[in-house]
């Protein structure tokens, strides 16, 4: 048995997760589970960055202090892993005592050494950034990631001798080829240390800024926050001394975006060098998610929010989405779009559909019992098993070296070889005659185990189809409990078993008209955060009749169980009844209506109700509107509001007061 250490950036609270942040953390997830599913034992850390001007700042235009403001963000993060199925073991945050000891604990002892002085610095600071930037590094005078020009700044500060550790560096990089991958990453650290290394700035003082660690050798300052934040990868395993610290540090693997290579390849390497301790195994560098707009960033104000995807298109689907689409390292560009196309073809076409001609075969031959291998090999199921053994082998490879998209590639190469398979050797022909049962035999069960194997492998990337395709198969078991060796080996399903066919894995799904909203978090800051993950709530379970497109019988899946939440909560969602002045299609949508709707003042609100409700019939009639959801735009039309509706079957019905009344009452 091996041990495993994954690690993502702790994220800063300035705003809410947005899918650069889920994409880093259901890597982890998945290298995290895979890991498991080998037999090791594995730790697997996120969590929250707390101190520094950029938290106090967002604070303040928050209205509120940064103690309440970071507990509540922090929660945001902390809720959102669960939803998108994370199997972290510890949440860390840099606002724990624990984590505060162990800062104070490290500067210390690299104060101890002679490796933090005291001087005066001035340079050019970017407060997003939270680092001082040398000229070069500048575009157009600007930073280049935050596109803001950099305040000038002149303070007497604690210093860290990192230009002592330059040379150590480079040599160590240069005799670990993959300390820092892909390379590509490696060598631009490497670009960065040609340059002479400048001593790193780790204090701020207290007047100017108190929401930080203090400084153990001097109350008047407390830690720059890179000090502070890197030092959680160890401060969560209980550094200098806990059992986890011996146990996981030496196979360590970080894993972040390229945004924050220089703090994690340079900064934290010498730091570690300094205290005295081994630097980490691996740190594992991806590239942006951008939209059409560009990078997605919060203080850009650019983001696609998970759980804004996910009740549409389902956990797993936008799991494998993320993990398939992107080349780890490189940029991706992310579109709804993109992510249906998977779906259908990948998901429902290539998985679903071979899953479930298989089940519904067993059940039509062999009465939904596993059959045995009832005649020998033929050279076709010999290739096709030999494709099998050939997937799990380059998958066993791929993932410990970042390859998510290449390791599915070889499970999907090998799911769409079994459907050939299947149309190639024609079951319902064998079927037909009598004295070929024993090789329908084979080939069902060639099939069955092949369907086991594949939800085996999927497992760390869809966890949830990996146990439903399992469970009808006979095996329920929870996918953190799988283990390749035992659960993925060849014909272990046990003959006449029961087996089950049932509702589709992936329903087909068209494109969704409404994008999902380019949330425009500029200028309107989080009015109201506190009651986000209600209201959000509130709008999936309500938004999905009215406005979205799965086709199929998809909406008919038993609803999700909703936590419960509180009637604070509850209140945050503002429903109005209203009076629809004018209605009209929307130009080249079938789904869409434009409505206009006197709520005491006038909305302009989309409705995907076209199917079920004319224009006509929609003049004079009483609705109920979500009032306060963010706007949205759907086929280039602004939505303030949202009807609500309620699905039965095929029909589709709107909710109205029992009796007319004054339009813009609230609904409670
Ligand atoms: O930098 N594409 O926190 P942060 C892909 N607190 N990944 C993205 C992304 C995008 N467009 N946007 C963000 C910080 N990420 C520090 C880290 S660690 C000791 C301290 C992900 O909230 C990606 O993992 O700005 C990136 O490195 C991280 O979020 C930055 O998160
Ligand atoms: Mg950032």
């Amino acid at each position: 048995m091996e041990r495993f250490y994954v690690s993502t950036p702790i994220y800063y609270v300035n705003a809410e997760p947005h899918i650069g942040h889920a994409y880093t953390t259901i890597v982890a997830d998945v290298m995290n589970r895979f890991h498991k599913l080998m037999g090791d034992e594995t730790f697997f850390l996120t969590g929250t960055d707390e101190h520094g001007d950029k938290i106090v700042q967002a604070a303040q235009e928050a209205g509120t202090d940064p103690k309440s403001y970071t507990d509540r963000i922090s929660g945001l993060f902390r809720d959102t892993w669960p939803r998108l199925n994370i199997s972290h073991d510890h949440f860390i945050r840099t606002t724990d005592p624990e984590h505060i000891r162990v800062v104070q604990y490290f500067l210390q002892k690299v104060h101890d050494s002679g490796d933090i002085y005291f001087s005066t610095y001035k340079g050019l600071y970017c407060v997003g950034c939270e680092r001082f930037y040398t000229e070069k590094e500048l575009v157009d005078g600007k930073c280049p990631d935050h596109d803001k020009e950099p305040v000038e700044r002149e303070e007497a500060n604690y210093f860290f001798r990192m230009s002592k550790y330059q040379d150590w560096l480079i040599q160590h990089i240069e005799s670990h080829p993959d300390f820092i991958r892909p390379e590509r990453y490696r060598n631009e650290v490497l670009a960065f240390l040609r340059e002479p290394l400048e001593d790193l700035c780790i204090s701020r003082p207290k007047e100017r800024l108190s929401w930080g660690i203090p400084l153990p050798f001097d109350e008047k300052y407390v830690t720059y926050v890179w000090f502070d934040a890197l030092i959680n990868y160890v401060s969560a395993l209980q550094y200098p001394d806990g059992e986890r610290f011996r146990e996981f540090w030496p196979v360590v693997q970080h894993t972040i975006a390229k945004d924050i290579l220089k703090p994690h390849g340079i900064y934290w390497p010498t730091m570690i060098r300094a205290a005295g301790f081994a630097p980490y195994r691996h740190l594992n560098v991806h590239g942006y998610w951008k939209t059409s707009e560009g990078k997605m960033s919060k203080s850009r104000g650019t983001v696609v929010r998970p759980l804004d995807l996910v009740p549409i298109y389902g956990l797993d689907a936008f799991r494998y989405f993320l993990l398939r689409e992107m080349v780890f390292g490189l940029d991706s560009n992310f579109s709804e779009d993109a992510l249906v196309q998977r779906l259908n073809a990948d998901l429902a076409n290539d998985l679903g559909n071979l899953y479930s001609r298989t089940l519904a075969m067993t059940a039509k031959y062999f009465d939904g019992k596993v059959p045995p291998f009832g005649a020998p090999l033929d050279e076709v199921d010999k290739d096709l098993i030999r494709h099998v053994e050939e997937a799990t082998a380059h998958y066993v490879e791929e993932i410990p070296r970042l390859g998510f998209h290449k390791a599915l590639m070889k499970i999907w190469e090998c799911l769409s070889a079994a459907n050939k398979y299947v149309d190639h050797v024609g079951p319902w022909n064998l079927a037909k005659d009598p004295g070929q049962h024993g090789r329908l035999q084979t080939v069902l069960r060639i099939l069955l185990e092949l369907n086991k194997t594949a939800a085996v492998l999927i497992s760390p990337f869809m966890p949830e189809t990996a146990e439903k395709m399992l469970d009808r198969l006979g095996i329920p078991k929870k996918a953190l409990d799988l283990r390749l060796e035992d659960d993925a080996a060849w014909g272990t399903l046990k003959e006449g078993s029961p087996v089950q066919k049932g509702e589709s894995l992936f329903p087909r799904v068209e494109l969704r008209v409404q994008q999902v909203e380019q949330v425009e978090l500029k200028g309107r800051k989080e009015e109201k955060p506190a009651g986000k993950p209600a209201v959000q709530q509130a709008r999936d379970a309500s938004q999905q009749p009215a406005a979205d497109k799965r086709v199929e019988k998809s909406q008919e899946k038993p609803e999700e169980k909703l936590e419960n939440i509180s009637f604070d909560a509850f209140k945050q969602v503002d429903l109005r009844v209203g009076l629809v002045k004018q209605a009209e299609k929307i130009p080249k949508s079938k789904k869409l209506l434009r409505l206009t709707v006197d709520i005491g003042e006038e909305r302009q609100v989309v409705a995907g109700i076209a199917e079920y409700y004319t224009p006509e019939e929609m003049v004079g009639k009483q609705v109920v509107l979500v009032a306060n959801l963010q706007p949205a735009k759907l086929m280039g039309v602004e939505s303030h509001g949202m009807v609500l509706a309620v699905r039965d079957g095929d029909a589709l019905c709107l909710l109205a007061p029992e009796k007319p009344v004054t339009p813009g009452r609230r609904v409670s």
